[in-house]
């Protein structure tokens, strides 16, 4: 296999360390993104995302000239596509965009040849790997000459790297001998298991991961609203709940983030709205869960100004989507930052990036100048033991599990 050559498509959060990672693995890697500007980082073995050791693979890959970043795609004997798979902003239920897909499977039908695979790796909505296949079919490929797969992405950012290799994988190919074909080439750099399936089982299967997990979230978010109506806490309440040995209750937090649990439960949603209801309804509870930290925060300020007197300088804790990454997508602690910052003294403490267009960023050490701070996102820089005193000493009020025994929102 490692004679074969490789073009990933879309070099994001998981085309990059896709990329690199197949480099490392001696594979000869093109990396094809319509942005430009991420190309030329990439080929200065500088990497446009955080992810822990992604810059080291990056800066091997690139220095051994194992891999290398286009503006065009590059002809290879095998495709990954890692293109955006967004929803259409402007339509609720959100609808699915597939349009980065397509347009990546009009590329590839400009150079790929008999006996190339393909494989999706961006997550789909159902029918989507059929409607790549027809793509190429359209733009006159044979492609009963061809593989073509889907093959979900089920890495956890942050921890990328380790999950790419040990994660057990699901393919489901167009037909046996595609899934056959992709099942081989993952076996060749994936520790975990490769469970091999249909593509449109394999589409669904991603989706319902997320679903299920949007779907505990919801449930905790609602316990979280209930406790705090009813004095109770919610930390130790789910804690004690998870000693049952078959009971999992996911954190509660200020809303569900991310790209891909606040996104791909849409996508069922989309297919069959008739019979999502439960996943709608949690889409929509975890919606309601920031819109009720803005209103309890909201209260917090008022509560300050009516016994001081005067506004307060609030500091927020993290704006990430979650726990130690950079990403800001869907990010509901974003949206809660945002919605304060124009018409109040607010200052963002957001240790894994450096600069932000409208926030004002400050340091860990500056958190406990201010009047009233609010626990987003439970990034490890938070949990360190001095920061811990500090935070008993000043009115913090936390909405992600900051403070241990403490009551929170
Ligand atoms: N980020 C995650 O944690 C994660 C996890 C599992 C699955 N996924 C899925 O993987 C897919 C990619 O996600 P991501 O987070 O890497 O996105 P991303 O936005 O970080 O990266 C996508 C890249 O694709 C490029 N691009 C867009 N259209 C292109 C085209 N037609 N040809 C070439 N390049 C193109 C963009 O410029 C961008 O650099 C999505 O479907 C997402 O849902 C993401």
């Amino acid at each position: 296999m490692k004679d074969k050559t490789i073009t990933v498509i879309g070099l994001g959060y998981i085309g990059l360390p896709t990329a690199s990672i197949l480099a490392s693995k001696g594979y000869s890697v093109s990396g094809y993104d319509t942005n430009k500007d991420i190309v030329k980082e990439i080929n200065n073995g500088k990497s446009h995302i955080y992810e822990p050791d992604l810059d080291k693979y990056l800066a091997d890959a690139i220095k051994s000239k194992k891999m290398k970043a286009y503006s065009k795609l590059q002809p290879s004997d095998i495709y990954i596509i890692c293109v955006p798979t967004p929803f259409y902003e402007n339509s609720y239920p959100p609808k699915p965009n597939i349009e980065y897909v397509i347009s990546a499977a009009n590329e590839i039908s400009k150079v790929i040849k008999s006996g190339d695979l393909v494989i999706l790796e961006s997550t789909s909505p159902v029918g989507t790997t059929q409607k790549l296949s027809e793509t190429l079919k359209n733009n006159g490929t044979d492609i009963s000459s061809i593989y073509i797969s889907y093959c979900p992405e089920r890495v956890l950012p942050g921890n990328i790297i380790n999950e790419f290799i040990k994660n057990d994988r699901l393919v489901g190919g167009i037909n046996k001998t595609s899934s056959k074909v992709t099942r081989d080439f993952y076996r060749d750099f994936v520790d975990g298991e490769i469970f091999i399936t249909d593509d449109k089982t394999a589409e669904m299967c991603k989706l319902t991961e997320n679903s299920f997990r949007d779907l505990n979230i919801a449930f905790a978010n609602e316990l979280s609203i209930i406790c705090d109506q009813n004095g109770i806490n919610v930390d130790e309440l789910i804690s004690f709940s998870n000693k049952h040995p078959r009971v999992n209750i996911l954190q509660p937090g200020p809303g569900v983030g991310g790209h891909c649990i606040a996104v791909d439960p849409w996508f069922i949603v989309d297919l069959d709205e008739e019979n999502s209801k439960l996943i709608k309804l949690s889409r929509e509870r975890n919606v309601y869960k920031t819109q009720w930290t803005i209103k309890k925060i909201s209260n917090e300020i008022k509560k300050f100004i009516k016994n001081h007197k005067r506004p307060p300088l609030i500091s927020f804790l993290g704006i990430s989507f979650k726990p130690n990454i950079d990403d800001l997508r869907e990010s509901p602690a974003l949206e809660i930052a945002y919605h304060f910052h124009k018409s109040n003294n607010v200052v963002v403490c957001e240790p894994n990036i450096d600069t932000h267009e409208s926030l004002n960023l400050v340091s860990i050490d500056k958190v406990k100048e201010s009047d009233l701070v609010v626990g987003l996102v439970k990034h490890d820089q938070f949990l360190d033991i001095n920061f811990q005193e500090n935070l008993k000493k000043i009115n913090f009020i936390d909405f992600c599990g900051i403070q241990e025994n403490l009551d929170r929102l």
